[in-house]
């Protein structure tokens, strides 16, 4: 049994997942499983993520999703995180994509704090987002600060730079029925929609270190909903719920929670 579980995500990003993958495999904290869920990508990608699957710690899956029309249905990053969550066994759960770096000490760091401060149930750290154009090159960096405990995380924190008990999972089933709403309305906000259950019960603590870099390719789901021509899954996508809505519903509960 691993200490901590990391769920990573992956759908045809070739010319990035390896870095991703290296950077969880070259922590300082080495007491993890890696469940490396890939959605059925191409074969370049699969060729990226074969020379990690020696490592013992790595558990790999891949769907067997073969059209659009799949892909629109379910929040997949979600679908494939739900079905990783049911096999881990970590104390502490971890997220990550196939476009996210950890830093050295993410899981040191992190695990520090939960074992430190047992009232903390979700840790975040700050982080880098670098946006690259097609030649791989930064246009613009933005950091994502952690110095607040947050009890409105949604679209302020992401979910690469999270740590959570594993105990808080029945919790969030027995009153949502899932981990992760699979939605599709919650396609471009579903981490977003993960931290609206999880702020129904619990404050995400800071960890002031930037501890991931954060890459948004013209291949990320929100560059191509920035684009004047959509692609075809951008277009097959329902319209999709806000970030204001959830702060602002999560917002009003909490209201009438402290009136009470
Ligand atoms: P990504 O394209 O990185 O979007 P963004 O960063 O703009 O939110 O997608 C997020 C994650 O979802 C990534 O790890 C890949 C995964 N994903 C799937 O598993 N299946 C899919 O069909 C798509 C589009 C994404
Ligand atoms: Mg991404």
């Amino acid at each position: 049994m691993a200490k901590v579980s990391i769920i990573m995500t992956s759908y045809n990003k070739p010319g990035y997942i390896a870095k991703s993958i290296q950077s969880i495999v070259d922590q300082t904290f080495t007491d993890f499983e890696l469940f490396l869920m890939d959605d059925n990508s191409n074969a370049e990608t699969i060729k990226a993520i074969e020379p990690f699957l020696n490592d013992k710690r790595i558990k790999f899956y891949q769907s067997d999703i073969q059209t659009m029309n799949e892909r629109v249905e379910k929040v997949r990053y979600a679908a494939l995180i739900n079905e990783a969550l049911h096999k881990t066994s970590g104390e502490y759960i971890s997220y990550a994509t196939d476009d996210n770096c950890y830093r050295k000490n993410r899981l040191e760091k992190m695990v520090d704090y939960l074992e430190s401060c047992q009232s903390a149930m979700i840790v975040y750290s700050a982080s880098l987002v670098n946006y690259l154009n097609e030649k791989n090159e930064i246009t613009k960096q933005q950091l994502r600060h952690a110095k607040r405990i947050v009890p409105v995380a949604p679209c302020q924190i992401d979910h690469c730079s999270v740590m959570h008990r594993s105990s808080i999972l029945p919790v969030i089933k027995e009153k949502f029925g899932s981990y992760w709403d699979e939605n599709p309305e919650f396609y471009r906000i579903g981490d977003a929609r993960f931290f609206w259950r999880l702020n129904q019960f619990w404050d995400f603590y800071p960890i002031e270190d930037i501890l991931d870099d954060n890459y948004i390719t013209e291949l990320s789901i929100h560059y191509q909903l920035q684009q004047q021509e959509k692609s075809e899954f951008i277009q097959m996508l329902p319209p999709q719920r806000t970030c204001k809505e959830l702060r602002e519903e999560l917002r009003s509960m909490k209201q009438q929670k402290t009136i009470k």
